[in-house]
């Protein structure tokens, strides 16, 4: 393992002024996204929607990488570049996701564990040979205001998440580091803060436990917020407040990043948000993106599927790029939204 070209990676990954873009849905969940718009749940749909992402024009100037999924890395434009060849070209750095879901955990009502270490290393060589320099793994944890997430779920996520880590460093890939505390239900900001806490510390423990490099990795937290249902909402200087109070007490030093999901929030929300983070100058670490929704939903309702809206697409797609681009630099403002 080379763990200073790892690093190099890793720090290229969220490098000031860029993030990531996220759109490594799986199959059906991206078939759920485009259905929801009118579009028809196919193959070829699914590419086109890549090809859409990855082939607008200036893309590299906001973004450091993309996250692709199995289907999208084999695939190439209606021209035949092959997508991997594109996203080289426009500056962009390939990465891939590498679970293969999260399941639902034995005895754990409402739980999920992450499922895909089961011949693990030799997809990762696949991935390697195909052009991806980092990989991504999401564990998934509901939260409530007491039961959830159980201490056994937090373990086995973390546990996956470290196996998923180690072999990745070990394959030559920066593993993005993904426990997603969700956003689902009436918590309060003050429970997803101690969740949040309490599943990176087990994250952490564990990475450290089976000789996880930190310096080459990426951390991929969610914000800390209240949930979607609680009635009292955060300003984004909540947000940022707790966010980064949580990731000090637990985020090493030595991690040489981290990129937040988005989670469900939108688009402009996600982008105040990360820009008040940039408040806490003194942080270890840069703190960056690595949305999905927050960036494509925008663009995927205008493009809806059809041709004569795919460059108008294009551009609202870097328009969330450019925001959160300038989010990561506290340069972001709600001016920035005026049409
Ligand atoms: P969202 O930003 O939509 O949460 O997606 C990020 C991601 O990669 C989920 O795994």
């Amino acid at each position: 393992m080379n763990t200073s070209a790892l690093a190099d990676t890793a720090r290229a990954m969220v490098a000031q002024g860029k993030g990531l873009l996220a759109m490594d849905e799986s199959i059906v969940t991206c078939n759920r996204r485009l259905a929801e718009v009118g579009i028809a749940e196919t193959r070829e749909n699914r590419r086109a929607w890549r090809e859409l992402l990855l082939t607008a024009p200036g893309l590299g100037a906001s973004i450091s990488g993309v996250i692709l999924v199995d289907e999208t890395i084999r695939q190439a434009t209606a021209g035949g570049t092959a997508f991997v060849r594109v996203a080289r070209d426009a500056g962009l750095l390939v990465g891939i996701k590498v679970d293969t879901g999260a399941q639902a955990m034995a005895m754990h009502r409402g739980e999920k564990v992450t499922e895909g270490l089961d011949g693990l290393r030799a997809r990762l060589e696949t991935y390697v040979g195909l052009g991806a320099s980092f990989a991504k793994w999401r564990a998934v944890l509901a939260i409530d205001d007491a039961r959830l997430p159980t201490a056994a779920c937090i373990a086995a996520n973390a546990h996956a998440l470290a196996r998923y880590a180690a072999l990745c460093q070990e394959s030559g890939l920066v593993p993005i580091i993904e426990p997603e505390v969700l956003m689902d239900g009436p918590h309060t900001q003050a429970r997803c803060q101690e969740v949040t806490e309490a599943v990176l510390r087990s994250v952490f423990r564990q990475l450290v436990r089976q000789g996880v490099v930190l310096e080459a990795m990426i951390l991929k937290p969610n914000m800390v917020v209240a949930g979607l249902a609680c009635p009292a909402q955060n300003t984004a200087t909540q947000v940022a407040e707790a966010t980064v109070q949580c990731l000090r007490r637990v985020a090493p030093a030595a991690v040489p990043g981290i990129a937040f999901l988005s989670g469900g929030q939108p688009g402009d929300a996600a982008s105040a948000r990360l820009n008040a983070l940039q408040a806490f100058k003194r942080t270890p670490w840069p703190l960056s993106f690595s949305f999905g929704r927050a960036l494509q939903q925008p663009a995927l309702g205008i493009w809806a599927g059809q041709a004569a809206h795919r460059a108008a697409a294009q551009e609202a797609l870097l328009h969330r790029a450019r925001c959160n681009a300038a989010a990561t630099l506290g340069r972001y403002s709600a001016a920035m939204e005026a049409p």
